[in-house]
């Protein structure tokens, strides 16, 4: 019988694929490729908190720094961040939203015996992931065009 290994003893393999890893190591299905977005959209809106708390510290300088600020920030290149900011949030957390119900075993279905051809969890968790897809696309382009008119 095989005896548990603590996970202090377990050897630690080389993570030979590095952030590489992130895209591409052998066939990874659609979610995969979604939890990969999931984490740069997740560090993309850290990075925005960092800017937008200190771009607002200009405020403490009075108003002449914050009207300078504002100035410089307002250009078509901020804008595009701005709106890259907001479409990031859209899918981050809808996505965020189909992860909890996933991670807490809701949508899973009910497991079922190893009978060829084998139907895994991911393939029937799939229609909700194309209804958030299609959800996300629509808020994306619903925000654009709140943006551009
Ligand atoms: C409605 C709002 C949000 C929801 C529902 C949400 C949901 C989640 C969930 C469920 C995870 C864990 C994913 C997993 O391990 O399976 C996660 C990870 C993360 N989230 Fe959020 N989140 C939200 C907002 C935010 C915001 C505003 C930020 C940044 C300021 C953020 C940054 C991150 C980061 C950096 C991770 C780690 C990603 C990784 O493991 O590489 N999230 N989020």
């Amino acid at each position: 019988m095989e005896t548990e290994v603590a996970s202090s003893e377990k050897p630690h393999l080389p993570n030979r694929l590095g952030v590489k890893g992130w895209v591409w190591a052998g066939r990874y299905t659609l979610e995969r490729y979604l939890y990969t977005l999931h984490r740069l959209t997740g560090l993309g809106l850290l990075l925005y908190v960092a800017l937008h708390l200190g771009a607002n510290g200009f405020r403490l300088g009075g108003e002449e720094s914050w009207t300078s600020a504002i100035d410089f920030l307002t250009n078509p290149f901020g804008r595009v961040v701005e709106y890259l900011v907001m479409a990031a949030f859209a899918f981050h957390a809808l996505n965020g939203g189909r992860l909890i119900l996933q991670h807490l075993g809701y949508t899973l279905g009910k497991p079922k015996p190893p009978i060829y051809p084998y139907v895994d969890s991911m393939r029937r968790r799939r229609p909700l992931t194309w209804v958030m897809l299609a959800v996300i696309v629509a808020l994306a382009i619903y925000i654009l065009v709140e943006f551009v008119t």
